[in-house]
């Protein structure tokens, strides 16, 4: 079974008098354990998808099945519950908070998880931390890290939940290109060793080349392309 099935769907946002049909009929499948890419021009409609994928936005049309649940027809709070345990974000603004440490932002999305203690929670923190890099760095605040450091600490926060599944919207986005280098390394890494499906947009062809499956979006319309089409 397909981890995610994304089938016919369709958004469309209103803007003043106008809308914009930002997805126009999105069909695919991911297989857990997937490294997969999503390229396509600006406004092409992948942030929206990946949003409605991971349950922060909503399709007019169409279902999304994420580990054969049909996401649509959820109530809010099991649908928080499905976000807070299966599935991370990585944002491409990072979205930390600043009043945080590094520390406490790897632990936010723990608190969802009732089940863990405040010292299993630390702990789980501390370890993902270590994971990217940044055992060292688990008491500065986000404008005490480099870009490239907050990114990694974007980066431990979904994984710290230990999700099936990661939806990073353009992760290099705002890194020069050894640093995302370094990124991309660390999350294929991570998606070997646990079998962790991640799921990209990106305009990068670092990402593109080194993602396993590689989608193209265009006009709000998916196709499966190859790496060396996108990337050229
Ligand atoms: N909240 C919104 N309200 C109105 N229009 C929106 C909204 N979000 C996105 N859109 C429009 O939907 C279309 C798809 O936007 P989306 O952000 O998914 O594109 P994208 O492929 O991620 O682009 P980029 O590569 O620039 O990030 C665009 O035309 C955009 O202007
Ligand atoms: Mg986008």
């Amino acid at each position: 079974m397909a981890l995610v099935k994304v089938e016919n769907v369709r958004k469309r946002y209103a803007l003043g008098a106008a809308s914009v049909l930002a997805l126009n009929g999105v069909s695919t499948e991911v297989e857990e354990g997937a490294f997969l890419a999503i390229a396509g021009p600006s406004g092409s409609g992948k942030s929206t998808l990946l949003n409605i994928i991971g349950c922060i936005d909503t399709a007019d049309e169409g279902s999304v099945m994420i580990d054969g649940v049909d996401v649509s027809g959820q109530d809010p709070d099991a649908l928080a519950d499905l976000r807070a345990r299966r599935i991370g974000f990585i944002f491409q603004t990072f979205n930390l908070l600043p009043v945080l440490s590094a520390l406490e932002n790897v632990e936010f999305p723990l608190l969802h998880l009732r089940e863990l203690s405040r010292a299993e929670r630390r702990e789980r923190a501390m370890h993902y931390l270590e994971v990217v890099g940044l055992g060292d760095r688990a008491g500065n605040r986000p404008n005490q890290l480099s870009g490239g450091q907050r990114q990694r600490v974007a980066i431990a926060r979904p994984l710290a939940t230990r999700p099936r599944l990661v939806l990073a919207d353009e992760p290099t986005a705002n890194l020069d290109r050894a640093t995302g280098r370094e990124i991309l390394d660390l999350m294929q890494g991570i998606n070997r060793d646990t079998g962790t499906t991640f799921i990209f947009s990106t305009h990068d062809s670092q990402v593109m080349a080194i993602a396993d499956r590689l989608l193209h979006m265009v006009d709000g319309r998916l196709a499966e392309a190859s790496a060396t089409q996108a990337a050229s």
